[in-house]
């Protein structure tokens, strides 16, 4: 039976599970590839999982253990994250212009993104290599994570953030949880070179999706959707690109699901950028001969990302599901966003990108109205308030605590 090991995604080189690495010595990214035994019957397990009280079988990572790297039960961090909702909304199907679609929800994870599965990972890697001081760059949702999941593990946090371009909300997140943060005075691409260089020095150990356990635990949301299903694969799934840590994740959990015999046919992937941050679209649209780092600039600050790190792996991900990449502009991501807010799921801007993705998609007939569609909600509502009450018509109504005239307001807004 082989090993769990890391590989390199470029020239195939492997390397021990815990040997403290990033990259290959040919530069590559790196992956964890799973031992060869048998995944066959897993499924069933997992199902059995739901019923326990223990933290790591509850866990929407932990749940999924044998697939992601092989440790001893109770050495796994965990809050327990995961176990997000799986929603049918009418009212958006209809509005996307398709008959079939659901929306996983990150956003109710513990730190309120889906970064909380993949940290969960990279701090339960953490504390087995035996280092005490974690890095990232973000742009405010990570290093929200890795705020509180550090803490949770007592380990020391650095984070780096584009200074000024962070919402108030997540920058609150983070200082509360007891992270020391670093303003760059830079961008995301620059605070994340910064910490690239830190760690190949060894001052820091980053967690950032460069980390190949960040990816691992990723892979759980679209396991946990197919759970969700009945382990009956919808023709698509569609997800906001920024870093794409995410479309990397989803790719790998694709393939070996479908490896491993748990669904009959693979999803296509479909990979949604603001425009004014879509480097990925852009080579997407050059067949990927290259990658061309760009300015970026969006409303949705969580994606304000113009040289994504994960560009080979998610290349890879693309091809390998059938995929598509497609970038829509602020204001269909705003328009997406106020349409999901309504219908009581609520998500953050960058979030909404796959529903605005979804709907030009169905207008371009890449997706046809009548395939089965799960969109991913990255991250809650209240990450970003500022962009609700810059962007929305909404106001609140100031009363006098007066009875007679509030029912005077009533009878107008009736
Ligand atoms: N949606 C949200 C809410 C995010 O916070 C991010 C990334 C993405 C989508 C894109 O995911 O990078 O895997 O393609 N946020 C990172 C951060 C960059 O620092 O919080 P990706």
């Amino acid at each position: 039976m082989s090993e769990t090991k890391l590989s390199c995604v470029a020239c195939g080189a492997s390397y021990p599970l815990w040997e403290l690495r990033y990259s290959c010595s040919c530069e590559g990214l790196l992956e964890v590839t799973q031992a060869s035994s048998s995944k066959l019957g897993l499924p069933e397990l997992f199902e059995k999982r739901l019923m326990s009280r223990k933290v790591w079988d509850r866990s929407g990572v932990w749940r999924f253990r044998e697939g992601l790297f092989p440790l001893s039960e109770t050495s796994y961090v965990s809050m327990p994250e995961g176990q997000t909702g799986y929603y049918e909304v009418p009212g958006l199907t209809r509005w996307a212009g398709v008959e079939h679609l659901a929306f996983k929800h990150e956003g109710e994870n513990p730190s309120g993104s889906f970064k909380d599965r993949g940290m969960c990972a990279a701090v339960t890697a953490a504390k087995k290599l035996g280092v005490t001081t974690l890095a990232c760059a973000s742009t405010g949702n990570t290093s929200s994570s890795l705020a509180a999941y550090a803490a949770r593990a007592g380990l020391k946090a650095f984070v780096f953030l584009p200074a000024g371009k962070v919402s108030a909300g997540k920058m609150a997140q983070t200082l509360a949880y007891g992270a020391k943060v670093l303003a760059v005075k830079g961008d995301f691409d620059d605070a994340m070179q910064i910490v690239r260089s830190l760690a190949q020095a060894g001052r820091v150990y980053m967690v950032n999706s460069l980390n190949p356990f960040r990816i691992e635990g990723q892979k759980t949301i679209i396991w946990e959707l197919l759970q969700d299903r009945n382990w009956e694969a919808p023709d698509w799934i569609l997800v906001p690109g920024g870093n794409l840590g995410n479309t990397s994740a989803f790719g790998k959990a694709i393939e070996e699901a479908y490896q491993w015999g748990w669904i009959q046919k693979k999803p296509r992937l479909a990979t949604i950028q603001a425009m004014g941050a879509s480097p990925f679209f852009r080579s997407y649209e050059r067949g990927f001969q290259s990658l061309e780092p760009m300015q970026a600039e969006t409303v949705a600050t969580a994606i304000r990302i113009g040289h994504p790190v994960n560009f080979t792996r998610a290349v890879k991900a693309i091809e390998k599901t059938r995929g598509v990449v497609a970038a829509v502009s602020d204001a269909e991501i705003m328009a997406a966003k106020a349409a999901i807010d309504r219908s009581g799921l609520g998500c953050e801007p960058a979030s909404a990108a796959s529903l605005a993705g979804l709907k030009q998609l169905v207008a371009a007939s890449i997706i046809r109205p009548e395939e089965d569609v799960v969109a991913i909600l990255t991250g809650h509502v209240l990450k970003d308030t500022d962009a609700i009450m810059q962007s929305q018509d909404l106001s609140c109504y100031d009363v006098d605590a007066d009875r007679a005239s509030i029912e005077a307001v009533l009878d107008r807004l009736s």
